[in-house]
């Protein structure tokens, strides 16, 4: 039943990292050691009670110790390699890449794979402990750090400018150089993309939703990602976990450049989109609306009234017309006279009418 229990209670969630994976932790903190130093590490992993057994592994073969802690003092190059280990009800943990030196001097790191975000420690270290000073951290060959005393230096959120090959080198009877350490900084998240729902142009009251799009390249556990988005220098909504946000009713003010950031929880890895610009465009307004009323209006008066006088013409010539006849049946003599009046007024009133 207890195991039942506790089984289910690892039962891995979904999208994250495994929970039921062992982790190893090194005291003090460092992957690479002198040789006759000691160096003591520990597995945390999920066990059931009263079963404390844990099982260590060294270039993927058991070694003898069952307990949480090993503990390997004054190291041989024998020591070196490749070490997991596993609790009850545990995965095998991620490796450790244990290496064991003879120098004078060793650039110690605290990992060799870091996720963009993590602090990455570094020690300049003298063979037995000498005293160096004067010391300068490189980053593929060059100078990034110089510290007179302190021998230790940490990044406290690499970023993925941060990889590379890193050295030191530090003032003992003389200057001394160490050997180069390889680092590796993954990405957890590439910078997002800001998209808009809608094609362009715009309209004035249409409905827009912005996406902050990007995606996960590592699992993590309890990995949220938070949104922002701007309109130029102002927020329009702040640290939201939902990726989506809606402009419920575009306006022309709303004109400008969008851009967006992903953040994770603690803020240490922030990154932000390239700007999009949205343009809205109005509907006509007001003033062209009356503007295109007037307008038609006084075409139509126009038009009417040049209908009005052309009928008014018409009829005036539509009588005189009738009196000429009535001039020509009065004297024959006269006939041709009018018809070629008659004739010339005809075709005046087509120009008119015409126009
Ligand atoms: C390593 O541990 C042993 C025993 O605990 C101790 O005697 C020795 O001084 C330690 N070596 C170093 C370099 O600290
Ligand atoms: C483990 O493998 C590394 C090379 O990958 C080698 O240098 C080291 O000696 C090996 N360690 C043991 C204990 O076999
Ligand atoms: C990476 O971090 C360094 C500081 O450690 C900073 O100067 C640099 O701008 C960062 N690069 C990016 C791409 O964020
Ligand atoms: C915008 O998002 C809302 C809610 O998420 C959804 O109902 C709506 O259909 C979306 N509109 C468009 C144009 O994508
Ligand atoms: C986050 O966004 C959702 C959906 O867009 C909204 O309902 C909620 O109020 C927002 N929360 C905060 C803290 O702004």
């Amino acid at each position: 039943m207890w195991l039942l229990t506790a089984l289910l209670l690892w039962v891995p969630v979904g999208g994250q990292v495994d929970p039921t994976k062992a982790v190893i932790t090194l005291q003090p903190p460092w992957v690479s050691v002198f040789q006759e130093e000691n160096v003591t590490l520990w597995c945390e992993g999920p066990r059931l009670p009263e079963d404390s057994s844990t099982r260590w592994f060294l270039n993927g073969t058991t070694i003898q110790t069952l307990t949480p802690r090993y503990r390997i003092t004054a190291a041989t190059v024998s020591d070196s390699g490749e070490y997991r280990c596993q609790t009850g009800l545990s995965v095998p943990s991620d490796p450790i890449q244990l290496e064991i030196h003879r120098d004078w001097l060793l650039l110690q790191i605290s990992n060799r794979v870091f996720i963009e975000g993590d602090p990455l420690a570094l020690r300049c270290h003298g063979w037995k402990n000498k005293l160096v000073y004067n010391i300068v951290f490189y980053q593929n060959g060059k100078a990034f750090k110089f510290s007179p005393q302190d021998s230790e230096f940490t990044i406290l959120t690499t970023n993925l400018s941060h990889n590379g090959i890193y050295h030191c080198s530090g003032m003992g009877w003389h200057r001394y150089t160490s050997a180069g350490v390889s680092i590796t900084i993954k990405e957890l998240f590439p910078a997002p993309v800001l998209r808009a729902s809608l094609s362009f142009p715009l309209l004035e009251g249409n409905l827009v939703n912005l996406s902050c799009e990007t995606k996960l390249l590592l699992q993590r556990p309890d990995l949220q990602l938070y949104f922002s988005f701007y309109v130029g220098s102002k927020t329009l909504m702040s640290r939201n976990t939902s990726s989506e946000y809606q402009r419920l009713t575009a306006k022309r003010e709303d004109s400008g450049l969008y851009w967006c950031e992903a953040t994770t929880e603690d803020g240490n890895v922030i990154k932000r989109s390239s700007e999009l610009e949205l343009q809205v465009l109005g509907l006509q307004s007001p003033t062209s609306v009356w503007f295109h009323v007037l307008f038609y209006l006084a075409v139509g008066v126009i038009f009417l009234v040049d209908t009005i006088f052309c009928t008014i013409i018409h009829k005036e010539l539509q009588r005189q017309k009738k009196w000429n006849l009535e001039i020509s049946l009065g004297s024959g003599h006269e006939k041709k006279v009018t018809s070629y009046l008659q004739k010339e007024i005809q075709s005046e009133e087509e120009l008119k009418c015409q126009q």
